[in-house]
């Protein structure tokens, strides 16, 4: 077994993603727009025959939206942070730069890696396969290896950043043999693992070829978090059958390198959102009046219906489009009152299954607009972009109606951003009982999606909600989204890892002291 020893002045907290937290300014954007130049963060370009390419140019980035590292920014940056992670584009390899205060390790993905590892095992066998194989996942040999061979890079980056005795954070499911890969390597530090998606019942689960070593793999984490208690009972109950390890409460018996026992932590952590910087947001003139103006571009209607998803078959674009059509077909919508705007941002566009969504969603949409337009109005405005924060908070003050309709979704963070931007306590929230989400904002409109009746007939409720009810709903929900911002969710995920030191810590005095009487 080889041991990693960390690198002189290593950070006391180190963040695993697949993704840095950054985005790289395209060349043909203009340098003001960058929120920092990484001057260390220059490519080692080089010529097909190995010659050195043009000089290295310092290339720009800017911070991806997302709330995990507006959360996690005061710790890492007060811990000497560091924070693991891929650029975003095949073949670029980059030295360690740092951002904002924070540390980035890039980590290199050859194009066969993203074909393999990232397309391939990530999104196409594991993605589908733990929401409900809505979409058949497929089960590769070679997408395997490439998933193990690239957890293997990122683990062995973690090991080299990390100080003695720190903390490393791993998240999601693209790198779930990281936590297990990283203890072989540096033993001595406190391993965390939160897995963003949901995690499928057993009977889907033991589908899996592989599924004893990603068992195996999650399983060299302390603390193991998941969004929903049914998410950890599902992680609990595989374990107990493929592997088993005995559990007692949240706590699983999990057998150590030394001949000992060590204890893996399982836990629900329901993610959030930045909720103080969304409440700041829409108190903007200028977003109150960019909201006025997005109404009235749509031809001023009496009501909005929202939809706001990444393009994935996930998410039950479908069966809402099916439903607002038949709505319209039926006369109990009328086009010159009421618009969805669908923004579906691109996603995954390699994978077939997104490719043929993508078609399937765009031609209904042309059939329903075709039929269902007038001159002056549109039946649904279908936006086919990623939009900046400030737009989407606009695009949620203007709409009367937000539409959450995920066939199966971790949390699914739209539903608490729509419900942060109403600080004017209107709106209706209609949302999946199939996301996360529904867990604590119990009060949405509920749907069942796979029920277009039951959906049409809460469509219909959510437009015609006097505003008396909105507020006392919203009001509910806002309650809980502020309770439970992304700030408190980072603190008990960390203070559960500290937690979990404290008592590997008390174990190996106790194992010590028994040595020494003996
Ligand atoms: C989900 C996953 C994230 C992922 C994001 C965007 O939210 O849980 O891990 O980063 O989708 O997907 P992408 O494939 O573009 O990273």
């Amino acid at each position: 077994m080889t041991t990693f020893l960390p690198s002189e002045g290593g950070a006391a907290l180190v963040v695993v993603a697949n993704r840095l937290p950054v985005d790289r300014v395209p060349d043909s954007e203009p340098a003001a727009d960058a929120a920092a130049t990484a001057p260390e963060g220059a490519e080692r370009s080089s010529t097909a025959s190995g010659q050195p390419a043009a000089p290295p140019r310092a290339a720009q980035w800017r911070r991806s939206p997302g709330g995990l590292v507006t959360a996690l920014e005061p710790v890492m940056q007060s811990e000497h942070g560091a924070w693991v992670g891929w650029a975003g584009q095949p073949d670029l390899e980059l030295e360690p730069f740092d951002f904002d205060g924070i540390r980035l390790i890039p980590v290199t993905l050859s194009a066969e890696d993203v074909e393999l590892y990232y397309e391939g095992f990530s999104n196409d066998t594991i993605w589908p396969l733990y929401h409900d194989v809505i979409s058949p996942p497929r089960f590769s040999r070679p997408w395997w290896e490439a998933y193990v061979t690239v957890n293997r890079r990122f683990a062995e980056a973690a090991a080299g950043a990390v100080a003695w005795g720190g903390t490393v954070w791993v998240q999601d499911y693209q790198l779930q043999l990281v936590p297990e890969l990283l203890r072989e390597l540096r033993p001595d530090v406190t391993i965390g693992y939160f897995h963003h998606i949901p995690f499928p019942p057993y009977g889907l689960y033991s589908q899996l070829p592989w599924r004893r070593q990603v068992l195996a793999g999650l399983l060299g984490a302390d603390v193991i978090g998941f969004q929903r208690v049914a998410d950890a009972n599902n992680f609990t109950m595989a374990v107990r059958r493929q592997l088993k390890l005995e559990t007692k409460g949240n706590d699983i018996s999990v057998p150590s390198s030394d001949g000992g026992t060590r204890f893996a932590h399982v836990h629900p952590f329901p993610i959030a959102i930045d909720t103080t910087s969304y409440s700041e947001l829409v108190r903007r003139p200028e977003i109150i009046a960019r909201a006025k103006e997005i109404r009235e571009g749509l031809g001023n209607p009496r009501r909005i219906v929202l939809g706001v998803d990444r393009l994935d078959y996930t998410k039950g674009i479908r069966h809402r489009i099916k439903a607002y059509g038949e709505l319209l077909a039926e006369g109990r919508i009328d086009v010159s009152e009421t618009i969805l705007v669908q923004v579906a941002s691109p996603s995954r566009e390699r994978v077939a299954a997104y490719m043929q969504l993508r078609d399937e969603i765009e031609m209904s949409v042309g059939r329903i607009n075709g039929t269902f337009d007038s001159t002056g109005h549109s039946a649904i405005r279908y936006l086919h972009h990623s939009y900046p924060r400030e737009e989407m908070a606009a695009l949620y003050l203007a709409a009367d109606v937000m539409l959450v309709t995920a066939l199966r979704d971790g949390m699914n963070l739209v539903a608490k951003e729509y419900v942060a931007a109403r600080a004017d306590n209107r709106g209706v929230l209609v949302l999946s009982e199939f996301a996360g989400a529904s867990d604590e904002l119990t009060s949405a409109l509920l749907i069942n999606p796979h029920d277009i009746e039951g959906l049409k007939d809460t469509i219909v409720e959510a437009l015609d909600m006097p505003p008396a009810e909105q507020a006392r709903r919203m009001r509910a929900m806002r309650r809980r989204v502020f309770k439970n911002d992304i700030n408190a969710w980072s603190s008990s995920f960390l203070d559960a890892l500290t937690r979990s030191r404290e008592r590997r810590e008390a174990q190996a005095q106790r194992a010590a002291l028994s040595v020494v009487d003996a």
